[in-house]
């Protein structure tokens, strides 16, 4: 008896292929999800057992005990085990009204201006969901956050990409803000297909805090090509060395065009607390609100209430000056130990990442790489070698950049500092063994 649906090959037999199963959708292999990513590659399981992780970017110290306090405190309320509404906690949104409103010179309003979300990423994920239609596109720049693309491409968009510019091989003593923008290949970029523009600072990897000059050149862009900015401000509160953290959303009519976004994750060395926000006019924040409600409803109940326990100390403790100084600290030890080896790199003036200038590290012609890193980057065999050889892990940076700019970021290999000073200095010693493996430079 036939329904008048064909599933088999007609005598009731499932029709067989020689692939999987059940097939997989393709925005899976679009969005690079299927290939071994550079965190299975560079994982712990693969890597010598005592190497020290530099490579990805987490903590490993706790978050401060205040506000893990908050978190037990939290755990105890019943109601703070239960759904929250989808806009986050009332708690929350308050707290963050009261430390951001200041920030973005605004009265911010808790009700449609602020929505919390399941981390950063999550936050961005429901603004493509929003706002992106099929085939839209979304600029960004290079090296780039790499949850980015499989965020943009299972939302249908298209990813547009603009390499930032690395200072010159010859520069002694770059920072970070070497690495420039180009304003006009960013407008080269632009197409009637444009729909946002995603700028991070202070920057994953690079380490820059975009200057002022370069945000205005950004939202005149924005403004005269009429596209959203999606702000990734998540390392807003770790600038260093007194540079200005400058929020586009704060330019002339930019309010209306900007969703900022923010990570408990990273100002609180929690990051897996999976608590994040974004913040913007109530055009922008209610199609979110709507996404992020049909993808996780709301977040974790309390989580929130936690983080809103730390926003509201954080002015009394001095906790962000504090810490500020702390990650400078730790800055300067791992750098310490680059200049003592006498290697290039661009001093951060942001986030928690140095990229180590390595196309002076040479190997034996024959040695043993494991066959996943054929036909990558030449940093994905630098920071292999470097991690069995001297035993402290770092990422390869071109897996933060399209493949035909990928040549760009083979000259960097990225070290995070989110460690304590132990780890930093055992570390830091451990890499004075790079010494013997540089190029002789006469
Ligand atoms: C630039 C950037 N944006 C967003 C995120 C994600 O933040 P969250 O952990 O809050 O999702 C990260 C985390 O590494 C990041 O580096």
């Amino acid at each position: 008896m036939s329904n008048g649906i064909i599933h088999s090959n007609g005598n009731g037999v499932p029709a067989k292929s020689s692939g999987p199963v059940i097939p997989v959708a393709s925005r899976l292999k679009d969005g690079r999800a299927l290939a071994e990513d550079v965190w299975s590659i560079y994982n712990v399981a693969n890597l010598p057992a005592d190497c020290i992780n530099l490579g990805q970017g987490y903590m490993n110290f706790a978050p401060p005990a205040w506000v893990k306090k908050a978190a037990d405190e939290a755990l105890e309320d019943v109601s703070a085990n239960h759904y929250s509404h989808p806009k986050g906690r009332m708690r929350l949104r308050k707290a963050i009204k009261n430390q951001y409103g200041p920030l973005l010179n605004r009265d911010l309003d808790v009700e449609s201006e602020i929505l919390v979300t399941s981390g950063a990423n999550e936050g961005m994920y429901s603004v493509f969901t929003a706002f992106l239609n099929d085939g839209d596109e979304v600029i960004m720049f290079e090296p780039f956050f790499d949850q980015y693309l499989p965020s943009i491409v299972f939302n249908s968009g298209k990813c547009v990409y603009v390499p930032l510019h690395p200072p010159s091989e010859s520069k002694e003593g770059a920072t970070s803000n070497d690495w420039t923008i180009d304003l006009e290949e960013v407008r080269r970029a632009i197409t009637p297909r444009t729909r946002m523009i995603i700028v991070n600072t202070p920057h994953n990897p690079v380490g820059k805090v975009f200057t002022r000059e370069e945000l205005e050149g950004i939202a005149a862009l924005a403004k005269e090509f009429n596209f959203l900015v999606l702000s990734d401000e998540v390392y807003d509160c770790l600038v260093y060395d007194g540079k200005e953290h400058v929020r586009i959303a704060t330019f002339p009519d930019m309010w209306e065009r900007t969703i900022s976004v923010y990570s408990a994750g990273k100002s609180f060395a929690a990051t897996g607390w999976r608590v994040g926000w974004l913040i913007g006019p109530k055009t922008l924040i209610a199609p979110t609100l709507a996404a992020c409600t049909r993808i996780v409803f709301c977040s974790n109940s309390p989580l929130q209430e936690a983080v809103a326990g730390g926003l509201e100390q954080v002015k009394t403790r001095h906790f962000f000056e504090t810490q500020v100084k702390e990650y400078e600290e730790r800055r300067d030890i791992l750098c310490a130990a680059f200049d003592k080896l006498g290697m290039k790199y661009a001093l951060p003036q942001g986030s928690y990442f140095v990229l180590l200038d390595i196309s002076e590290v040479v190997w034996p012609d024959d040695y043993n790489f494991p066959k996943s890193l054929d036909g990558r980057g030449r940093d994905f065999k630098a920071c292999w070698f470097i991690a069995m050889e001297v035993g402290v892990s770092s990422i390869p940076v071109s897996e933060f950049y399209c493949a035909e700019h990928c040549s760009i970021g083979e000259r960097f290999a990225r070290f995070a500092f989110c460690k304590d000073n132990e780890t930093l200095k055992k570390a830091s010693e451990r890499l004075q063994n790079l010494g013997k493996y540089l190029r002789k430079t006469e």
